[in-house]
């Protein structure tokens, strides 16, 4: 049985991951940083909670990577955490540059000081593109010219990624992943924050949606997709970086029509447009070339732009008349570790 352990359990993305690593028989380990209230609810609502053996740490303490590592033992590494939220690295930049950037530097200095053969997947970003690329379509060959702390941070990981690929023989791939969706998206991202607020005003309980630049362009893909080609990149023959994207690229603006379409009424009646969302930078469009992972992994998005908003919005709406029908949402249910799934890895108690 393969083992992997898995940065960032409690995210979008390692939700998603866990639950296809299971479907393969994988032996699952994820590292949670504790919190006064738990987070699980992503684990809880794709039914994987009780699967996952949970380890305790924090990316910014060597020892609590070095903990994890021992723990799990691990053939792959997925290192998926991070502070992800463009908007937040303009007020937090150091802090960000720290989890986000630097802690790459821990996991592969472990695997490194270790002497390990585990695969390491570095989650990088078509935000480190940054500017000047409004109708290109991206690939690995392009420049990066990163326009916020985050995309920085995450620009000093993949560089450092292909420093201890060249100079260590280390197997560490880099994705470089554009936008991905899903129903389980943080809320304060974008398109689920759209989603979330066309569900109440046609459910009658909100009536206003504030958002920033609605002239942005990204290119959104669907997240349970797109943690498929980590795990191809990790069963490649070699270590290397891959654009994974939809080629297809759509204004913040068209997210709102088609969100409001689904509800036959018009974003006109609702919007405004308030400066607290305005970035002091932002990327003004990103389109990225899959062909190279397409080729080489075999890998092609399936559910495209307009399919992506219907399906967020769908579960949005559910979601709410479920609560209006005296249901909890998920993630108001603290569920702690519980002693079967939860490593004992305090006080250096590993295994
Ligand atoms: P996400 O939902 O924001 O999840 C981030 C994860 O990192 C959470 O589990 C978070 O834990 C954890 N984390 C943050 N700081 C930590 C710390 N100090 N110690 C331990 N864990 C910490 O992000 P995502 O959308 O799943 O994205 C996964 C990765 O892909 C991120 O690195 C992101 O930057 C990158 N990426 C995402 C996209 C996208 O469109 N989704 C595109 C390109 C790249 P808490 O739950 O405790 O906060
Ligand atoms: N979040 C947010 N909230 N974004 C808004 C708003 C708003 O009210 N109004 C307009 N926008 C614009 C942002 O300025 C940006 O241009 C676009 O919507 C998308 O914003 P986000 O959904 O926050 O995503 P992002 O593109 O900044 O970053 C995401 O994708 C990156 C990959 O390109 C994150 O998932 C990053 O972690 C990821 O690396």
């Amino acid at each position: 049985m393969k083992s992997a352990l898995i940065t960032g359990i409690t995210g979008q993305d390692g939700a998603y991951l866990a639950k296809l690593l299971l479907s393969e028989n994988y032996k699952v380990y994820g590292l949670y940083r504790r919190i006064s209230t738990p987070n699980f609810w992503r684990l809880q609502s794709l039914d994987i909670y009780d699967k996952i053996n949970l380890i305790s740490g924090d990316l910014n303490d060597m020892s609590s990577i070095i903990n994890a590592i021992n723990a799990s033992n691990p053939d792959e590494i997925y290192h998926l955490a991070a502070q992800s939220f463009v908007e937040a690295s303009f007020e937090s930049p150091l802090a960000t540059a720290e989890v986000t950037g630097l802690s790459t530097t821990r996991i592969l200095e472990a695997v490194k000081l270790m002497k390990l053969d585990s695969k390491v997947y570095y989650a990088g970003t078509s935000e480190m593109y940054g500017s000047s690329y409004l109708n290109k379509s991206l690939n690995e060959s392009d420049v990066f010219q990163p326009m916020s702390p985050y995309a920085a941070a995450k620009l000093y990981g993949y560089w450092i990624s292909r420093i201890y690929r060249d100079g260590y023989n280390i197997f560490v791939s880099s994705g470089i992943l554009f936008n991905h969706e899903s129903e389980i998206r943080g809320m304060e991202f974008v398109t689920r924050k759209i989603a979330n607020q066309v569900a109440k005003i046609s459910l009658g309980l909100e009536n206003k949606i504030y958002l920033g630049n609605i002239e942005a362009k990204r290119d959104w893909g669907y997240a349970p997709e797109y943690v498929e080609a980590m795990h191809k990149m990790l069963e490649y023959n070699k270590p290397d970086d891959f654009v994974i994207a939809t080629d297809e690229t759509h204004t913040v603006k068209e997210f709102l029509e088609y969100a409001f379409d689904y509800i036959n009424d018009d974003y006109n009646k609702y919007l405004e447009i308030d400066k607290r969302f305005v970035r002091p930078l932002d990327v003004p469009a990103l389109k990225g070339d899959y062909s190279k992972a397409k080729e080489e992994l075999n890998w092609s998005p399936k559910t495209r732009f307009k399919d992506i908003v219907k399906i967020m919005v769908g579960e949005e709406i559910k979601r709410w008349k479920k609560y209006l029908n005296g249901d909890q949402f998920p993630w108001d249910v603290p569920n702690y570790p519980n002693e079967n799934n939860l490593l004992k890895t305090y006080r250096g108690h590993v295994k």
